[in-house]
């Protein structure tokens, strides 16, 4: 079928909104919350650097790659491929995307939840100088009652901007809250680095160890990448789709880039210094580490109680937000999957899926010391949401945007993506750059990180 004989789809209003849309679901708790994890668990400044390495040289040509695809077909990532390669198998990894942007989002609102808690808690003035602030946060992810209602009232949010579409939902949301929560960042980073002990924190951070980097340090790396960027399962085809033909695609994928990571880095910023300022080791703590952590750094800032509290839910309410908009395109992959291949109404498909996560969420709601054998699997032990989190928001990816270069690069080929690209003004900045590290570096790193990982397994 010809793609551009479709159903009439919504596109972005213009280039600006198409990016802010693209930036707001690239920044979010991959950003904040999971970026200061895996570093502080993979060993700091190296990691930070090889990250950087992954972002440039992977990342950013596999953006560049599902902007292209989702522009030219218009369809989610089920109709893309099928459109691309008709009765090939490759629609396979349309549906692992699918399938995958559910699974993220199920533990994607649990997280979430919590931030939203937060911002109640914030504001109420919760915390004080010495405050226990692990005990709170024990309190809330580890009770059943409130850690599910939190993801549930978070998973009807996401889903109530989904029925909006595309337009009026998500567009409205980023334009003035991403820069504002980039400035807070800032804010919070002057005052993490001047704290006493700050030192420390900024060598784990920025000075590297190369003695710490091993197979699953790199994957990490990778991984995050491509967790943060909203990568590896179809969310960028799928906004894509949504992209006017006479918007610039290199560009877009390289602003996206750089704010991303732009926010990624200043929250190592924040959350290091103070996590050595209050003298705990980076890497412990688990998911709840960066709530326990920053709501220490928020309740310091004077004048007692007040600054905690205005600067407390400022930051909550951005972090909700900033969540809100990387959760959007989610559910939104799901959404326009169903919408356009199974010709569902948006509004059923939306509240459907949303449901479908949420149920799929509970597990992950509960394993935060709710439930002892979620909390720490048997045999595993690892967490259910950390464990759901490696294998989906890791490993999948992973493989999906493995997929996703070898498909663009060598199957349907980077002369037809060129085409797309030079579609609004015959132009394609880097084009011969693309072309190499999408055909050549991406699929052979992934490869042999995944080669190195399953060879130190057995
Ligand atoms: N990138 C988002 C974040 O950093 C999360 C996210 C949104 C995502 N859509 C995605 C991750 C698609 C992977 C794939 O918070």
């Amino acid at each position: 079928m010809d793609p551009s004989t479709g159903p009439s789809r919504d596109t972005w209003g213009s280039k600006v909104a198409f990016i802010l849309a693209a930036a707001g679901s690239a920044i979010g708790l991959g950003n904040i919350w999971g970026f200061p994890t895996v570093a502080g668990q993979n060993g700091g400044a190296a990691f930070l650097l090889i990250y950087l390495g992954a972002v440039a040289l992977i990342g950013a040509p596999v953006m560049l790659a599902e902007l292209i695809v989702g522009r030219r077909t218009q369809r989610n990532p089920v109709g893309a491929f099928r459109a691309l390669a008709p009765g090939k198998a490759w629609v396979i990894v349309g549906g692992l995307g699918v399938l995958t942007g559910i699974v993220i989002l199920s533990f994607y609102s649990v997280i979430a939840g919590w931030t939203l808690a937060y911002i109640y808690k914030t504001l109420i003035g919760t915390f004080r100088e010495g405050t226990d602030t692990a005990a709170i946060f024990s309190d809330l992810a580890g009770g059943a009652v409130p850690a599910i209602s939190w993801h549930l009232l978070f998973m009807a949010l996401t889903i109530w901007v989904v029925l909006g579409g595309v337009r009026d939902g998500i567009e409205r949301w980023t334009k003035v809250l991403m820069p504002l929560l980039f400035v807070l960042l800032a804010a919070l980073a002057v005052r993490a680095v001047t704290l006493s002990g700050a030192d420390a924190g900024l060598t784990f951070y920025l000075k590297p160890d190369f003695s710490k980097v091993t197979g699953t340090v790199i994957l990490s790396a990778i991984g995050q990448a491509f967790f943060s960027l909203s990568l590896g399962m179809g969310a960028m085809i799928t906004y894509g789709s949504y992209v006017s033909k006479r918007d610039d695609l290199v560009s877009s994928a390289g602003w996206v880039t750089f704010a991303d990571t732009t926010i990624a880095i200043l929250a190592g910023l924040i959350i290091f210094p103070t996590l050595f300022h209050a003298g705990l080791e980076p890497g412990s703590g688990g998911p709840g580490m960066v709530f326990v952590v920053l709501t220490s750094l928020l309740s310091s800032i004077p004048p007692a109680p007040y600054g905690g509290v205005i600067f407390g839910t400022g930051f909550f309410m951005l972090l909700g937000i900033a969540a809100l908009t990387s959760s959007v395109s989610l559910l939104e992959v799901v959404t326009s999957w169903a919408v356009d291949e199974h010709g569902m109404s948006r509004r059923k498909a939306a509240i459907c899926f949303g449901g479908v996560a949420f149920v799929l969420g509970i597990p992950s709601a509960l394993a935060n010391g709710a439930v002892s054998w979620l909390t720490s699997l048997p045999g595993i032990g690892m967490d259910f949401l950390s464990f759901t989190f490696m294998l989906f928001g890791q490993y999948s990816l992973v493989i999906g945007a493995l997929l996703i270069s070898l498909f663009v690069g060598w199957v349907w080929g980077v002369r037809a993506a060129g085409e797309e690209v030079r579609e609004n003004d015959g132009r394609f900045p880097l084009g011969r750059t693309w072309s190499f590290l999408i055909r050549f570096v991406a699929p052979s790193a992934i490869v042999a990180i995944l080669v190195k990982m399953v060879a130190d397994l057995i």
